[in-house]
């Protein structure tokens, strides 16, 4: 196996001078408040080793990468019906975006676009109030990375909730065609609070490892998911996880991966090791700039591709 402490050291030296690059998103007010001159890494094993560089400690909003948290959730919850409320196919759209939803009866096309996951989380709602839904979730994550101190940043949910007119499209629309079963708001109010949950890079890698070691946590011992959920959800953030960023993303980097408007890349190298990069300013589609060069340059020096 490489010196994987000395390819994340390597990586970070390579791409000190450019930390800053791309747009930090400012769509959510209090996302666009970040200092964009951040960068950190972390990768976990399957044989329980963490190595980490630059601002990996850092907690930072990973928005959309709760989707795949949420998705677990949802998964155990109603298993393989959720394919009735959601499809399994890339969108090539934007993710936030409407278009598809209404020739398609008001089913979005994946789980981690918005109106996917907004339609994960009415699922996972049921027979829940909207706070113990968040409660549920939070207790998860912690739970996933065997870390109490995750929480979720409440300015960060308040923002999104006073700016997410989009979101409020999307879910009107699905509940129009059914797809949405509790009250618009109360939906929301637990994806905006998802979305807020904040972690840093080596927390990420932790809650994600069962991923990569299929469907269990080697340092914790949990039992999450089984191995085949663990390859679905997998293929997934692999087709999926950067909306239209996604065929870019398999071709650079090769991975099941999952990205977020806070600059956060969340990635699986199955059999091997979960990966997190974090840089706050995005590319044009609204995924981490310099998280996805991070990630290109780890899969080239390892080996780690899935092709
Ligand atoms: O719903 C939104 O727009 C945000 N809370 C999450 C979007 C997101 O992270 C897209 N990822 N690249």
């Amino acid at each position: 196996m490489v010196d994987l402490q000395a390819v994340l050291d390597s990586i970070y030296k390579e791409l000190t001078p450019r930390i800053g690059e791309g747009k930090v998103a400012d769509y959510i007010p209090e996302l666009a408040k970040i200092d964009p001159n951040q960068f950190g890494m972390a990768v976990v094993t399957v044989d329980g080793k963490v190595y980490r560089a630059g601002d990996a400690d850092v907690p930072f909003s990973i928005q959309s990468i709760s989707k795949v948290f949420m998705l677990t959730l949802a998964l155990g919850k109603v298993g393989e019906g959720l394919w009735k409320r959601v499809g399994r196919e890339p969108s090539g759209s934007a993710f936030n975006s409407i278009v598809q939803l209404e020739h398609e009866h008001g089913i979005p096309r994946n789980p981690f676009i918005n109106a996917g996951a907004i339609a994960v989380t009415d699922v996972v709602m049921a027979g829940h109030a909207p706070r113990e839904a968040i409660g549920e979730l939070l207790r998860f994550v912690r739970y996933l990375a065997d870390d109490e101190s995750v929480t979720i940043d409440e300015k960060v949910a308040r923002s999104e909730t006073q700016t997410g007119y989009r979101n409020f499209a999307l879910a009107n629309f699905m509940r129009a065609y059914k797809n949405i079963d509790h009250p618009v708001e109360h939906v929301l109010g637990v994806y905006f609070h998802q979305c807020a949950l904040s972690m840093s890079c080596e927390q990420l890698a932790r809650a994600g490892l069962f991923l990569a070691a299929r469907g269990s946590n080697p340092m914790t011992g949990h039992s999450v998911v089984s191995p085949k959920r663990a390859r679905r959800i997998n293929a997934l953030m692999l087709t999926c996880g950067h909306y239209d960023g996604s065929g870019d993303f398999a071709y650079h980097v090769g991975l099941p991966g999952k990205s977020g408007v806070g600059g956060g890349i969340f990635a699986v190298a199955p059999g091997v090791a979960s990966i997190a990069a974090w840089s706050p300013g995005l590319n044009k589609v609204g995924n981490s700039q310099l998280g996805a060069v991070a990630l290109e340059m780890l899969a080239a020096r390892t080996g780690w591709s899935v092709f």
